[in-house]
């Protein structure tokens, strides 16, 4: 079985987008993304710090704007409205969860669509369900691109999605389907998941039920993309993060990804991607602009 290794896939990934911004910085356009975060949440802090951190590697420019706990859903929807019409803002990000008092549909909605580097805006959702471009959500885009890794030619191929999160499952399923796999959502009302997902030959666990998938489902010659990542503690005290597969049970698939260093290093380098996406669309809208 080969491991793929999606910190290294993801790191190749930063570097060629270090040279797409310096090739962008060199026109006089820097990508800038405006990071959101609301309340103080630890592992929305964490995430945060880690999307700040990576934009910097790679030349991006990244703005952080903290709202406390208790703001209300006004103040947020006209700081993204500020955001939307700063031209030097290319890519927005509000972290989620927000806080009850925000209706985050509503927040989400109102970012402009060209900015929304999470891919959740529904004109986005649009353009992925219809195959017509768009920001596409970072973990199911990092999820391509690890296939990408060990699959050349998708069609006819099964695949089987757990989890119908609008976040991943769904638009992972469009993504897969676009390649023109026979696509299955399953989802916690499913009946005999064990025997769909055996006629798999491409699984995408992402159910966040840690190692839900064992061995016995896999078929051989099966890729399996392990999105779950849960923190699980341990007799000893410690703590562990356990993806939703048994991993040492999947010897006879083809290929799979580890949890932690698979799926969760691409996501934040798709969100870089997408930043960089969302700059050149509006150079280049610009351009058209200057040749009318
Ligand atoms: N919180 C957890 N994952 C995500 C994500 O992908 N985007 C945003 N905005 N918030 C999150």
């Amino acid at each position: 079985m080969q491991l793929i290794d999606g910190a290294a896939i993801a790191e190749r990934l930063c570097a060629s987008l270090a040279q797409d911004v310096a090739a962008l910085t060199a026109t006089g356009l820097t990508p800038r993304l405006a990071v959101v975060l609301v309340g103080d949440d630890p592992a929305s802090e964490v995430y945060v710090r880690r999307k700040v951190a990576k934009c910097s590697q790679v030349g991006i420019v990244s703005q952080e704007h903290r709202l406390s706990r208790d703001c209300l859903e006004a103040d947020l929807l006209i700081l993204v409205a500020r955001l939307n019409s700063d031209p030097d803002v290319h890519g927005i990000l509000v972290q989620l969860p927000l806080p009850p008092q925000i209706d985050a549909g509503k927040v989400l909605q109102s970012i402009k669509p060209s900015k929304d580097v999470d891919g959740f805006h529904p004109v986005n959702v649009g353009r992925l369900s219809t195959g017509t471009g768009g920001l596409v959500p970072c973990t199911p885009l990092g999820c391509m691109m690890l296939l990408d890794s060990v699959i050349d030619d998708y069609r006819g191929l099964n695949a089987v999605v757990i989890g119908k999160s609008n976040i991943v499952g769904k638009p992972v399923s469009l993504l897969l389907l676009e390649r023109e796999c026979t696509v299955a959502i399953t989802h916690i009302h499913t009946r005999d998941l064990p025997d769909i997902v055996r006629r798999a030959d491409i699984v995408v666990a992402a159910a966040g039920s840690p190692r839900l998938v064992r061995g016995d489902w896999i078929k051989p010659g099966c890729v399996v993309i392990d999105v779950g990542i849960t923190r699980v503690h341990q007799s000893d005290g410690g703590a562990r993060l356990v993806g939703d597969t048994a991993t040492e049970e999947l010897g006879h698939a083809r290929a799979a990804t580890p949890v932690p260093g698979g799926v969760g290093p691409m996501t934040i380098a798709c969100l870089l991607a997408n930043t960089v996406k969302a700059a050149r669309s509006l150079s280049d809208e610009r351009d058209r602009q200057g040749h009318a």
